[in-house]
């Protein structure tokens, strides 16, 4: 899942796009390339590795220098990251940029090949690129509509044709992309920040239409060479919101955001004390009717759904299954009219979540979507829609749009169990106004990160370590352990703490790490005999409980505590906070690259 960007105006070609795609490294970041008009010729530079080493190798060959081009920074998908697989790809007279996955590269291949076309690299992407050169009649608009009929699967594309300098083209099919409007220049990227800099206006480009870019004038094409007249949108982020702010890392400056977050995503939803999503498309009668929920989703924002899970039964009674999106999408699911189908996604672009949202439709179920990115493709599609408003997550690590994504499970279970008759308007108004008080929970809590770092020291040299917790802290302990282990590159298993003793207690040995949850009051002495099992069995443990709770030598060597105050409900809220700062401050010490982490990529738009 790759960042493209293109540019067509009076600046600097070069400055501009090694800009934006600084925004979408976290895309993918095995190789940086860009192919600018020099001179009314087309050259191309590019290297495996980060952007900074595009720009060091620039320094040697020479910065390319012109008024319009394309780049792209990549997660590879078909074959290995290295100088020869990075994109531009080029034919003779055409050179591209991709987004995506080509499913029937291989069959296009084998006929370029018979035509007597020679192959550089191994990826899907060159296959476009020759094919494009293949039926090239001078006349790109026609020779694009041709090359997309061939082509099966995802591509976001921006085009150069070495005989339109000054043009670049562009269009799409599953995998994203904005044009960007500004003054006497215009722009291509897969995301908003890329071009926020320099213009707030922009085009979302729908499946199958062709972006023509010039410095004077842009215009949008169908296949048939109809022109489009676009609703042209504004972001409402700025460029602040996208950058550091002076912390040290996207993360750390996420998890610090998280009580602004909170506020901007419930605030609007709550009318006289109680929630209110039927700006979403969502009214007491369509809850009332639901008789079985679906939560699907991929990674953290699976897990948010684990704990959507635990709220919603608790609260409303209605039953939930959690599924991750690539499995629920090929096992055929049980799903129909009646149903509801929650996809939670940050980027609403992930292939899978998009597809298991698609399928859940065709059975007849409704969908929700809970969504960070404005106007992404899950978000266009699903029946219902509550955006997050947590801003851009640039960290590849998720953090407030994790939090956010549990802030509205909190609000649509109040609101289904009112809708059910299963609480009071009075008792859903006591958890809303409780709700409405996390974000001065989390600000306390985090004015505690010392207490984290000094627990992430202890960590650093672990090979391995286990989060345990019952009920919610189980659900919690699932996402401190995929939050360790993706910036840490320290194994971690997460583990229902009651179901240690059926196997995986032979792991523990002395000295191993043992991150235990225990924050629900009605789980705790449960939770307390397990983790002292591990502890009689070497276990360094680390616990996160309650301020009041000092555990003893034979149950603890740390702890981290969260205010007394907070009900054991609306914990979730609380006790990730520690956790990922321990994932942060781990990830630190161990010199690790923190919001881009080795092998991942924040937008998963392929399967
Ligand atoms: C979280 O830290 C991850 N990097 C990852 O699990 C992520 O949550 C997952 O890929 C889902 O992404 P989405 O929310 O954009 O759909
Ligand atoms: N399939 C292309 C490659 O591997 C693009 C990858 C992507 O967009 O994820 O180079």
């Amino acid at each position: 899942m790759c960042g493209i960007v293109g540019y067509v105006g009076y600046r600097d070609c070069t400055e501009v796009l090694m800009d934006a795609l600084s925004k979408l490294e976290y895309r993918g970041y095995d190789s940086a390339g860009i192919a600018v008009f020099d001179n009314e010729e087309i050259k191309v530079a590019k290297s495996k590795g980060r952007l900074a080493d595009l720009a060091e190798k620039m320094k040697k060959t020479g910065r390319l220098s012109g008024h319009s081009g394309i780049g792209h920074t990549r997660w590879a998908t078909h074959g290995e990251p290295s100088d020869v697989n990075s994109h531009p790809h080029s034919g003779e007279r055409v050179t591209i940029v991709h987004n995506g996955i080509i499913e029937n590269y291989k069959a296009l291949k084998d006929f370029l090949v018979k035509e007597g076309r020679c192959f550089k690299s191994d990826t899907d992407t060159e296959v476009v690129a020759q094919l494009l050169d293949y039926y090239y009649d001078g006349d790109p608009i026609a020779t694009i509509a041709a090359v997309t009929k061939e082509l099966e699967g995802s591509y976001a594309l921006g085009i150069i044709f070495a005989d339109f300098p000054d043009t670049v083209f562009a269009i799409r099919r599953e995998s994203p992309l904005i044009v960007g409007i500004g003054e006497k220049e215009s722009f291509i990227a897969s995301d908003v920040p890329a071009i926020l800099k320099y213009t707030k206006n922009y085009y979302l480009l729908e499946h199958d239409e062709i972006a023509v870019l010039s410095r004077y004038s842009t215009s949008i094409y169908d296949l048939h060479y109809n022109k489009i007249n676009k609703e042209l949108k504004t972001a409402d982020w700025d460029m602040d919101a996208a950058e550091k702010g002076g912390y040290e890392h996207f993360m750390l400056k996420e998890i610090f955001e998280q009580p602004t977050s909170i506020k901007t995503t419930i605030t609007p939803r709550i009318v006289d004390g109680l929630p209110n999503l039927e700006e979403c498309g969502i009214t007491m009668e369509k809850l009332n009717g639901y008789k079985q929920i679906f939560v699907v989703a991929c990674g953290t924002a699976m897990h948010a759904g684990v704990v959507g899970r635990y709220l919603i039964e608790k609260l409303a009674r209605v039953p939930v299954n959690v599924e991750i999106a690539s499995e629920f999408r090929y096992r055929d699911p049980i799903v129909s009219e009646g149903d509801l189908v929650i996809i939670i996604s940050q980027s609403g672009e992930t292939a899978d979540s998009l597809a298991a949202m698609r399928l859940a439709k065709k059975l007849g179920a409704e969908t929700l979507a809970i969504v960070n990115a404005k106007g992404s493709s899950i978000a266009r599609e699903a029946d219902m829609l509550i955006y997050t408003h947590a801003g851009p997550e640039i960290a590849v690590a998720s953090t407030k749009a994790y939090m956010v994504q549990i802030a509205v499970m909190y609000l649509f279970a109040f609101e289904l169990a009112l809708a059910k008759g299963k609480i009071t308007e009075d008792e859903c108004r006591r958890l809303t106004s409780l709700l409405t008080q996390i974000p001065d929970t989390i600000t306390k809590i985090l004015e505690n990160k010392a207490e984290t770092q000094f627990i992430a020291s202890e960590l650093i040299t672990a090979d391995s370590l286990l989060y345990i917790g019952r009920g919610l802290d189980y659900a919690l302990s699932m996402e401190g352990s995929l939050k360790l282990k993706e910036i840490s590159y320290i194994h971690s298993e997460s583990y229902a703490a009651g179901e240690l003793k059926h196997g995986t207690i032979s792991l523990i040995s002395e000295g191993m790490p043992v991150i235990a949850v225990a924050t629900q009051s009605d789980l705790f002495d449960k939770t307390i005999s397990n983790i002292k099992e591990v502890k009689a069995r070497g276990a360094k443990v680390v616990i996160v409980c309650r301020d009041s709770y000092n555990p003893d030598k034979d149950v603890a060597d740390y702890k981290f505590g969260l205010p007394d105050e907070v009900e054991d409900l609306f914990m979730p809220m609380a006790s990730v906070v520690p956790l990922q700062l321990i994932a942060y401050y781990t990830s630190v010490l161990r010199g690790n690259d923190v919001d881009k982490p080795r092998n991942l990529a924040k937008s998963v738009t392929v399967e």
